[in-house]
Parts: structure tokens; C-alpha cells; sequence
């Protein structure tokens, strides 16, 4: 593995800050290696930013990074790309429909969560507890049983190599954990469809969403490791196998709720590999992973 020297901050051509970085410091989970980090704050800084092979970073909180860390540029929406305007679009808002200004892709979820309920604005808030950033939370269609982004999306801006393009959500494929944006294409901000509400109304159906947390551990972890197949509980499927509390080095299935694995402190990608290897050769039922590793592994993984 490189060290990481701090001199290694550079300006791209367009401005953009660059620096190799360790990613584990951007994850939920807490275990990557290094790679060259792209701070984009503008239109031009993202194309340039696309010209080589990227990947694209949001709150990292369903990422597995190697340990080697990965060879592309990793590419984190900044400055601008990471703020939002929620006063009400004169044009497109009615009585009954709030549509927002425009809300970066790089804007942390549970903070908007929490905002959109001080304004009294609903729709969202089922997402409660995701620490996702928005872009990477429309991109995945982050959710509970209690309501997901595309419950409040009225146009989502999405950037290519190509060029950038809006949509709206009848323009896609959209599903339970599934935008039907292609992996890298870049959703740079979106404009929110909210309900008028009160604030009072809106947190107590957010309070009643968090309620279905409380038997999720606290610890390091990206989550959810494999989606629910057909909608019946993967944890419970692999509570079912007898797996809570097994351990590969630093990683464990938590003894709370079987498909959250954790990091004890000091825990590997391969670690996490491993387990994720147990998990699929135990439960009789072929699961689908949530989390994204990176880079893809070959095989079932
Ligand atoms: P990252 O983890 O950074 O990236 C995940 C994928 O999204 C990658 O492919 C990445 O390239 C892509 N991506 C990121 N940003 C963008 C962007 N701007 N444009 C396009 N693609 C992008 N998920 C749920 O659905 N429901 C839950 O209840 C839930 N609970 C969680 C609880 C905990 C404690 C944790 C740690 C995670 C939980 N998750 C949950 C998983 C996770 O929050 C979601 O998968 C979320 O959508 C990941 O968003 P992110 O911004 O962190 O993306
Ligand atoms: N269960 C077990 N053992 C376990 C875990 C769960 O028996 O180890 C049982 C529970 O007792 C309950 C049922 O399975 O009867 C459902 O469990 P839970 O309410 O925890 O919901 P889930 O289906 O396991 C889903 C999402 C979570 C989301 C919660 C709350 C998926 C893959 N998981 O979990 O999302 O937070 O509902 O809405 O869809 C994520 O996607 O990363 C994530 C955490």
C-alpha cells in the first residue's frame, strides 16, 4: 500500500482540487485504500473530470472499497454540487404540489430529511436514518418499507461523458432499490415534488419510520448487504441459516439484525468478502448483493 504524502494535492486543468486520498475515511464501513480523489464544484469540472475512467463517490455508506483501493479517479460532488434551494419554483408548484429549486446531487440526505420536515414539506420522509448523499441515494432508489426517493422526485439531472440530460422519474425504469440509471452515469441534482404538510405531521411519520432502526446495530457498516429477495427479509433468511455473530477477522454479521455486516476496528475488504462468501453459501435462497464493491469482483459476488 502508498502512504499517503499530503503533497499529493494538485489542480486539474478546469480547477478542480485533486488529491490521493484513503477512502476508507469516506465510507460507513470504514475499509478502502487510496485513490485519486476529483472535488468537482462545476458543470465544466465534472466533464473534465469524465475524460479517463471514474467512479463516482456519495456518502459511501453502501461501498466495500479494496484494500489496494481502486485505480480510477474517484469523483466527489463539491462546493455548488452539494447545496440545495428548497423555496418553492413559482412555475411548477400548485396548492396541492411543492416543486423545489434545484438540490445537489453532493447534499447529505439526512440533513435535507430533516429540513424538509422544519418546512413541513412530506414525501421523503420514509427515507429517514439512509446517511446517504442525494445523487447516490436516487441512483440506488434508497428506501424502507415506509417510502423511497421517488416518492418525492420531480426532475433529475443526469451527466455522461455524452453531455447532461433531465428526466423525470416516468421517464425511467425505476424499482425497489433501482433508479434504472446506468452505473456512472452522474445524477448531479434533482428538483424535489413535495406535499404541503406541517412539521408536526411529517415528524411523526418519520419518527414512526426510524422506529424500524431500532434493531439495526450502531456500528460501522454499509447497511444492508444483500437485497430482499421477493420481499421477504434477506436478515432474517440469514439469521434463519444460523450466521449472527459469525466472524472473519474484523468483520461480523451483527447479532442484531443478521444482514448488517460491521467492523469491529481494523476490519479488510477481504474480511467483508469472506463473510459475504459464508452468507451466499449458506442460504438456501440465491441472493441479490446491495452493497457495491469496489472494484467488482468476478464470480457470484
Ligand atoms: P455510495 O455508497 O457512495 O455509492 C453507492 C453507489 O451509488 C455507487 O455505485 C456509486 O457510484 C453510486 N453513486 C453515488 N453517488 C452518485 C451520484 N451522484 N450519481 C450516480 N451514482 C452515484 N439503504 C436503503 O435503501 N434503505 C435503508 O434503510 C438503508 N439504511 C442504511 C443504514 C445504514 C446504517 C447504512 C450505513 C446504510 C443504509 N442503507 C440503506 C444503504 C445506503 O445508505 C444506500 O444504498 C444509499 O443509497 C447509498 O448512497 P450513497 O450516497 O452513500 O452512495
Ligand atoms: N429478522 C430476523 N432476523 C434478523 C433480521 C430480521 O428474524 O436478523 C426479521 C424481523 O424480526 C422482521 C423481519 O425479519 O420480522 C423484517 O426485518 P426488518 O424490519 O429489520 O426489515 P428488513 O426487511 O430486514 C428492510 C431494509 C432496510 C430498512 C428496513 C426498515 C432491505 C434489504 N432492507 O430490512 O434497509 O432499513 O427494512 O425499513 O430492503 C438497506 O437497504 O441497507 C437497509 C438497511
Amino acid at each position: 500500500m502508498t502512504a499517503h504524502h499530503p503533497s499529493a494535492q494538485t489542480v486539474s486543468r478546469t480547477g478542480t482540487r485533486v488529491e490521493r486520498l484513503p477512502l476508507a475515511r469516506f465510507t460507513t464501513l470504514g475499509v478502502g485504500g487510496e485513490a485519486e480523489v476529483w472535488f468537482v464544484e462545476t458543470a465544466a469540472q465534472l466533464q473534465e473530470a469524465m475524460e479517463a475512467p471514474y467512479r463516482i463517490l456519495g456518502g459511501g455508506s453502501n461501498l466495500v472499497i479494496a484494500d489496494e483501493g481502486v485505480s480510477e479517479r474517484v469523483i466527489r460532488l463539491s462546493g455548488p454540487l452539494a447545496e440545495r434551494d428548497l423555496s418553492p419554483d413559482g412555475q411548477l408548484s400548485t396548492d396541492e404540489q411543492i416543486v423545489t429549486g434545484w438540490v445537489g446531487g453532493g447534499v447529505p440526505l439526512p440533513g435535507l430529511i430533516r429540513q424538509l420536515q422544519k418546512l413541513g414539506l412530506s414525501n421523503l420522509e420514509g427515507t429517514v436514518g439512509i446517511p446517504a448523499q442525494v445523487g447516490g441515494a436516487v441512483w440506488m432508489n434508497a428506501g424502507t418499507r415506509y417510502g423511497e426517493m421517488f416518492d418525492g422526485l420531480h426532475t433529475i439531472e443526469i451527466a455522461t461523458p455524452g453531455g447532461t440530460r433531465q428526466v423525470s422519474p416516468a421517464e425511467l425504469d425505476w424499482g425497489y432499490r433501482d433508479s434504472g440509471i446506468p452505473r456512472n452515469h452522474i445524477v448531479t441534482r434533482v428538483r424535489l415534488k413535495l406535499r404541503p404538510s406541517t412539521p408536526e405531521e411529517v415528524l411523526a411519520k418519520m419518527d414512526f419510520a426510524d422506529q424500524a432502526r431500532k434493531g439495526q446495530p450502531k456500528m460501522k457498516t454499509p447497511g444492508c448487504a444483500f437485497k430482499n429477495p421477493g420481499g421477504v427479509s434477506a436478515g432474517r433468511l440469514i439469521d434463519e441459516a444460523g450466521l449472527k455473530g459469525t466472524r472473519v477477522g474484523n468483520a461480523l454479521i451483527a447479532p442484531e439484525h443478521a444482514n448488517f455486516i460491521v467492523n469491529l476496528g481494523g476490519a479488510t475488504a477481504a474480511d467483508v468478502h469472506a463473510l459475504l462468501d459464508v452468507i451466499r453459501s449458506r442460504v438456501p435462497v440465491p441472493l441479490e448483493l446491495e452493497y457495491e464493491l469496489w472494484p467488482e469482483r468476478p464470480g457470484p459476488l
